[in-house]
């Protein structure tokens, strides 16, 4: 056998089976090197001529060095190992994992986008101002409000603006309110949005139905609420149907209504926001409008208002001129919320995909998302029953509640089986107010026999469940990682630099 060479690990590792992949500091090789870098035709200057010494680093500092072969194999290597929705159903309600249409990347690749620098003035950059109003256009037409802000990176970024804007709106009428109300169903991120926005939470309680209770509601308002914060269908997948009377109560003690537009997908070209009595809507582009999500990418989550917020919007704001198209600034503006323009290719992604469907295209997506949970919710009605037996919106939240009973196998354990047949997990435990809860969203770019082959693969479990319920309990057997401590991540915290790095 030959000794092992000393210095950096090999860069070839097999793909399959338990063996961990080298770190890319475990492959590092000092002097090798993956950057191209472009020719300007600028001169290069010594650094020391143009940067006071005193802020220049005395050693240089200590980075992976890789050449490109290597690191095109560590990156293939581990994509090869992860599950994407490229590869497979990716039914993980609330999140809206569906197939991202490679188009929207090919334009997003085209170098007159992404190869212009965001400080380039207007005068260079009318292309680029024409795609950012026109995308605000289309996303007011889509929600029924007047303006949009571009630049929130992510939905709950999406929302502390718009619990901002909620302020600037009630300070500027010298109205001092204390309170958001928010169900007990809602998304994490709401809470915290809420707490970061400077106001006080107030849950209510949701009916026997899924739904806001309207008498809840009622008792909980009063002059001191800023706002409400819903998302519609909402976190159970029903839809909230006395919204009307849920907007007239909210705004009848002058507060506002906030949209969580993490469901959109259920509703996108059938019905508006606006309509339903919102005043404030976030949209997470990565998940309605397919741009690619999850994995810390880049997301965007624009924030529309109605007519009586736009002035309060952060600002810069790309606007139409007379001639061309410029920035301006809204008249009472919250300020940035980002720098430059957002995650700009992630909204050029999101034009094409609008563009492409056309206003009838997207009513088409959402009517397939809806068609296709409940065509699963029928299916798995049962092995998996329905949390709320009746029509559901673009996620079905299912139960496996009967399962644990019968046989201790839990809805982790069903989840985690799942990996071994090929699909990724759906959302589990989520919303909190379902027992077992198993949230499946299949959104409308699977087709009926991949459904039906999750749903084969969920009766196939809950069998086992019933005949080996310890082999469910150590899934998944068959993925490069087994089954983890969930909580251990979030309780013993270590910077990835840290826990890459060599000792
Ligand atoms: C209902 C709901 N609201 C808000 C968010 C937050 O969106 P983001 O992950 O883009 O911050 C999510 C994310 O999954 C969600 O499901």
């Amino acid at each position: 056998m030959m000794a092992a060479m000393p210095g950096a690990r090999a860069a070839s590792a097999p793909l399959m089976g338990r063996e961990v992949e080298p770190t890319m500091f475990e492959l590092s090789v000092t002097g090798r090197s993956a950057a191209q870098l472009r020719t300007t035709g600028i001169a290069p200057r010594d650094l020391g001529e143009i940067i006071p010494s005193e802020h220049l680093r005395d050693a240089p500092l200590e980075t992976v060095a890789l050449s490109e072969r290597d690191l095109v194999g560590h990156v293939t290597r581990l994509t090869h190992r992860q599950f994407s929705v490229d590869l497979g159903m990716y039914p993980l309600g609330s999140c809206t994992m569906k197939y991202n249409p490679k188009f929207c990347d090919t334009v997003a690749g085209d170098p007159r986008l992404a190869s212009v620098h965001p400080g380039a003035p207007a005068a260079l950059t009318q292309g680029w101002l024409e795609l950012l109003v026109t995308l605000e256009e289309r996303l007011c037409a889509i929600t029924g409000m007047a303006g949009v802000t571009l630049q929130p990176a992510a939905g709950a970024a999406g929302e502390l603006t718009g619990l901002l804007l909620m302020r600037a709106y009630h300070a500027s009428r010298g109205d001092v309110r204390r309170r958001v109300i928010i169900p007990d169903s809602a998304h994490g991120t709401n809470p915290a949005s809420v707490t970061l926005g400077g106001y006080e939470v107030t849950t209510i309680p949701s009916n026997d139905r899924g739904l806001v209770d309207l008498g809840a509601l009622r008792a909980a308002l009063g002059p001191d609420v800023a706002g409400i914060m819903l998302t519609n269908p909402n976190t159970v997948g029903l839809f909230e149907e006395e919204i009307a009377e849920i907007a007239e109560a909210v705004h009848e003690v002058g507060g506002l209504l906030y949209y969580d537009g993490a469901n959109l997908n259920a509703i996108v070209g059938v019905v508006r926001p606006g309509d339903m009595g919102f005043d404030i809507v976030h949209m997470n582009l990565h998940k309605t409008f397919a741009t690619p999500h999850g994995g810390g990418g880049p997301g965007a989550g624009p924030v529309a208002v109605a007519p009586h917020l736009v002035d309060f919007l952060p600002g810069p704001r790309p606007t139409r001129l007379a001639e061309g198209y410029g920035w301006g600034e809204p008249a009472h503006s919250i300020g940035r919320v980002h720098g430059w323009h957002g995650n700009a290719l992630v909204l050029a992604r999101a034009l094409a995909y609008i563009e492409v469907h056309g206003s009838d295209g997207l009513a088409r997506v959402a009517q397939h998302a809806v068609l296709n949970a409940n065509w699963l919710r029928r299916r798995l009605a049962e092995t998996l029953p329905a949390a709320y037996d009746r029509p559901c919106m673009h996620e079905a939240v299912l139960t496996a509640s009967p399962i644990k009973s019968a046989t201790g196998v839990k809805a982790l354990d069903v989840a985690k089986a799942l990996l071994d047949e090929g699909f990724h997990a759906p959302t589990v435990y989520f919303p909190l107010i379902v027992d077992e809860a198993l949230m499946f969203e299949p959104t409308e770019t699977e087709s009926v026999q991949t459904l039906e082959a999750l749903a084969q693969a969920i009766e196939s479990i809950a069998q086992r469940a019933g005949s080996d319920p310890e082999a469910l309990r150590a899934a998944p057997r068959h993925t490069p990682v087994g089954r983890v401590d969930e909580a251990l991540a979030a309780r013993v915290l270590k910077s990835t630099e840290d826990a890459a790095r060599p000792r």
